[in-house]
């Protein structure tokens, strides 16, 4: 069973990183729309009983790439690919894992089912926003973790009067691990969402006073958290030196520009989700291909994926 890697549309320079250190190209895909603006998608090398491995984050346009990645995996089942695994670094609608209110939808439900009906036989990704949607999937789920590169990426200008920072609570457990491994004391915001972009600050446990902070998380998407978490660390006394880390950097709306204002002095990034240029924000973003590459080798051989999994 041969190796065969496709990619789509959402993330062509992080798929060529995983084709290079697993020395496999690319196999040839065309995806076009039609003037009716339905998608069209065509398999252009043969896939019959190949191990294949689908590549698209499904970041914004999320609708866009999420039905990219359904068709071509409804292609390649219909093509008599042997299995057909889904790599999706950033997995899209993951905020959306539980009724907030009422009469709301469960997204992430609906499209980790999508993604199962579409003939994925597998789900590789990276620091879904809960561990929990690894439930949510018909299919296996292969949850890896970016946390160890990064950490190694930051410990070098890491100072001793550093503090981690998760924050909101649904940061804590990532500052821990943090913290464990730099060795370093954390403390946890306590915030409050008001709309998509808005956030607010209602406390701050833990000491900062006079310590650095770096804040880490899961992802960024309009900049409102690390923005107000930034704020309120500044008011509660913290040193002007934060240095922000995420897995994720999807950076919608206003994010680039908020970013750039914050105050931070670096911004830490994975290219799971494909990062725009901007002039005016420094970002140091660093590959999760050679994760992947990893993963995928791992797969296709049948051998232990443990060292890449992320456990809580
Ligand atoms: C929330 O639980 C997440 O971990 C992120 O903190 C949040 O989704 C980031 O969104 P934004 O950048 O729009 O505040």
């Amino acid at each position: 069973m041969h190796l065969k890697l496709i990619a789509g549309r959402a993330n062509v320079p992080m798929a060529e990183v995983i084709a290079h250190n697993l020395e496999v190209p690319l196999s040839a895909r065309e995806v076009c729309r039609f003037p009716d603006g339905e998608l069209h998608v065509e398999i252009q090398d043969s896939v019959r009983d190949d191990d294949v491995y689908l590549i698209q984050p499904t970041g914004p346009p999320v609708e866009e790439r999420l039905f990219e990645l359904l068709l071509l995996a409804d292609a390649c089942r219909r093509a008599g690919a042997a299995s057909v695994t889904a790599v999706i670094p950033y997995f899209g609608y993951a905020r959306h894992d539980r009724r907030a209110s009422g009469r709301e939808a469960v997204g992430a439900r609906l499209v980790a089912d999508l993604i199962g009906v579409a003939g994925v036989n597998r789900v590789v990704s990276v620091d879904l926003h809960v561990t929990s949607l690894e439930g949510f999937f018909p299919v296996p789920v292969e949850h890896l973790t970016a946390v160890p590169m990064l950490i190694e990426h930051v410990r070098g200008g890491v100072t001793a009067n550093a503090v981690v920072v998760a924050p909101d609570l649904g940061a804590a457990k990532l500052a821990e691990r943090w913290a464990s491994a730099l060795q370093l004391p954390a403390a946890i915001v306590h915030k409050r969402r008001i709309s998509g972009e808005k956030v607010v600050v209602r406390a701050i446990a833990g000491e900062v006073r006079g310590l650095a902070p770096l804040i880490v998380d899961d992802m960024i998407s309009t900049g409102g958290t690390i923005e107000a978490a930034i704020k309120a660390l500044l008011d509660a006394g913290a040193v002007p030196q934060i240095d922000v880390v995420a897995t994720h950097g999807v950076l919608v709306g206003a994010a680039m520009e908020r970013l750039a204002g914050c105050g931070a002095r670096r911004m830490i990034v994975t290219d799971s989700v494909s990062v725009p240029e901007n002039p005016g924000l420094r970002l140091e973003v660093v590959s999760v291909g050679s994760l992947l590459a990893d993963a995928i080798g791992r797969l296709h051989r049948g051998e232990s994926l443990a060292p890449l999994i992320r456990h809580e």
